[in-house]
C-alpha cells in the first residue's frame, strides 16, 4: 500500500462552496492531490489510501479518507474530488471512521491520533525540502507521506510528525507545490517497482 496524508491548515470542516473551492481555506490543494494520488490514466490505484487532515474553521480536526480500492463514483477533476470531500463534510462524525460512501470516510482526529493509527500500518515519511534525496533513500513497501499545503507544516506540526516517522525525504532542492510532490513520489516508487519485476 501507499498512503499520502495532506495537512490543510486551512481547509474548510462544513460543506462549502463548490463554486470557490480555493476559498474553502485551499480546498483546491486537497482535491488536486487527492486526483494525482489516486488516478492513472482511464483507471484508479487500488493500492493507494488518502488521508486529508482538515484543520480550518468551523469544526477542526476531521479527517477524509479515501481508498482506491472502494472509491465509486470519484472522477479526476477538482470539482468532482471537492463534491465527495464536501458530501463528507455534511456527516455527522465522532472519532471512529464514518463511512460517507463507497470508499470515502470521514473521522475526527487530531494530527497526533492519525499518525498513531496510521504507524500501526504504514511506515511514516516527512516529505520536506531539507530532507535526505529520495533518490538515496530505501522506501519500505507500506510507506505513507506527511506533505504540507501551501504554508508547510506549523513547527509544532513537524514536532509530531517527526515523532512517528521513520525518514525526513526531499524530492529536490526546489519547493515545489504538494501535488507535484505525489506525483513525484508515484513516479519515483513506479519506477522502483517496475525496476525490481524486470530483473
Ligand atoms: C508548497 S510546499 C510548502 C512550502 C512552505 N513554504 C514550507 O516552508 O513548508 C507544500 C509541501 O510540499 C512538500 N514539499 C514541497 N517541496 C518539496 C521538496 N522539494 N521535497 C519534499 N517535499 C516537498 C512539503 O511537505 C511542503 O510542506
Amino acid at each position: 500500500m501507499r498512503g499520502f496524508l495532506i495537512v490543510g491548515n486551512k481547509a474548510f470542516t462544513k460543506p462549502f462552496n463548490l463554486n470557490d473551492i480555493p476559498g474553502a481555506g485551499r480546498m483546491d490543494i486537497l482535491c488536486r492531490c487527492t486526483s494525482q494520488a489516486l488516478f492513472i490514466s482511464h483507471g484508479i490505484r487500488k493500492d493507494v489510501e488518502v488521508y486529508l487532515l482538515l484543520l480550518g474553521p468551523p469544526e477542526p480536526p476531521k479527517v477524509v479518507m479515501v481508498r482506491g480500492e472502494e472509491v465509486k463514483r470519484m472522477s479526476p477533476d477538482e470539482r468532482n474530488v471537492a463534491g465527495h470531500i464536501r458530501k463528507a463534510l455534511g456527516i455527522e462524525c465522532g472519532g471512529d471512521w464514518a463511512e460517507v460512501h463507497s470508499g470515502v470516510y470521514v473521522a475526527r482526529k487530531s494530527l497526533e491520533l492519525l499518525l498513531d493509527e496510521l504507524s500501526n500500518r504504514y511506515s511514516i515519511i516527512y516529505l520536506k525540502e531539507d530532507g535526505t534525496d529520495i533518490q538515496s533513500v530505501n522506501i519500505p513497501s507500506d510507506p505513507l507521506f506527511v506533505i504540507g499545503d501551501h504554508q508547510g507544516l506549523t513547527e509544532e506540526q513537524e514536532g509530531v510528525v517527526e515523532e512517528y516517522a521513520i525518514a525526513k525525504v526531499k524530492l529536490s532542492d526546489i519547493s515545489l507545490m504538494a501535488e507535484q510532490c505525489v506525483t513525484i513520489v508515484h513516479y519515483e516508487l513506479d519506477r522502483r517497482t517496475c525496476f525490481f519485476e524486470i530483473r
